[in-house]
């Protein structure tokens, strides 16, 4: 079967057809994978259903793989696996449930934020439980010439502890071996990405103050920019089916899980994380004199 890259959404995501991820993929093809994956920030190959082993082997050709703070999601035998699920298992969760229901990009919260995402659909609840994404190359694009120049020079901070004290507040608080592995770091709000274009670099919950500015005009530009990152015009909702793999590009997208009746049904994902790499701002960050 020859292989097919589909659009997914104008501007951004591919679906890659015509590949069995079960069988070896050769290098030439390798290679259209991953330019793929840098021009589209989004790749979906529907129905593949890999084991664990081969969930974290197609993972590592995209490069090396982290392991996720929150040590108790792992619950494979592959530490690289971070489980999502509202699934229970001798009284114990065996994933994180109601993650990343704000808009964000994996791992923001690090120095050197995760570069890309693998989540392979084991068990999809029949409705709800789709994830978006937004095209971030296009809502820098989009933004007036003043806001542009303006965000180029600006840098924020981000906030994994802000995270998750609002995602997990009825939860234990974050050890203190994890707060210490996740200290707040700070990010232009413009991103170079290697393919040469700049994309828009906010979240929802987890960017918690844009400095060198008044912190209401802070928290009123951030929410501006939160609101327009996410425009219908540059969202591509995936509707999950068990089998499924999409594999995304955290330097120019952002992503949300979304709401589903965990009462009804079960969902079971196992994300992949990629090494981090620092963000490249559009101006260096002022010395603080
Ligand atoms: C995530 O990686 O943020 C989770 C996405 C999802 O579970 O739909």
């Amino acid at each position: 079967m020859a292989l097919e890259l589909l659009p997914l959404h104008p501007g951004f995501g591919l679906e890659v057809r015509g590949l069995d991820l079960n069988g070896p993929v050769d290098a030439a093809t390798w290679a259209t994978l991953a330019d793929a994956f840098q021009r589209a920030g989004v790749l979906v190959f529907r129905g593949q259903h890999l084991d664990e082993a081969g969930h974290v082997a197609f993972s590592r050709r995209f490069g090396a793989l982290q392991v996720h703070v929150l040590k108790q999601f792992l619950t494979t035998p592959h530490p690289e696996i971070y489980v999502l699920s509202n699934v229970v298992r001798e009284g114990k969760p065996i994933g994180n449930h109601k993650e990343g229901l704000n808009w964000h990009s994996d791992w923001s919260y690090k120095a050197e934020p995760a570069v890309g995402s693998i989540l392979h659909a084991r068990v999809c609840p029949a409705e709800g439980a789709d994830t978006l994404f937004a095209c971030m190359h296009q809502a820098y694009a989009a933004l007036d010439a003043a806001t542009q120049q303006r965000i180029d020079s600006l840098f924020a901070v981000h906030s994994y502890a802000t995270y998750y004290g609002r995602a997990f507040a009825d939860r234990t608080p974050l050890s203190d071996e994890q707060r210490a592995a996740t200290p707040d770091v700070v990010h232009p709000l413009v991103r170079l990405h290697p393919n040469g274009r700049k994309a828009l670099y906010v979240g929802r919950e987890v960017v918690k103050e844009v400095l060198g500015v008044a912190p209401e005009e802070g928290a009123a530009l951030l929410d501006r920019l939160n609101t327009h990152a996410v425009r219908p015009e540059w969202i591509y909702r995936h509707q999950w089916q068990p089998g499924d793999i999409v594999a995304w590009d955290n330097r120019n997208t952002m992503h949300q899980a979304t709401d589903y009746d965990d009462t009804k049904y079960s969902r079971i994902m196992h994300r992949t994380t990629l090494a981090g790499e620092k963000p490249v701002p559009v101006r260096p960050m002022p010395v603080a004199a």
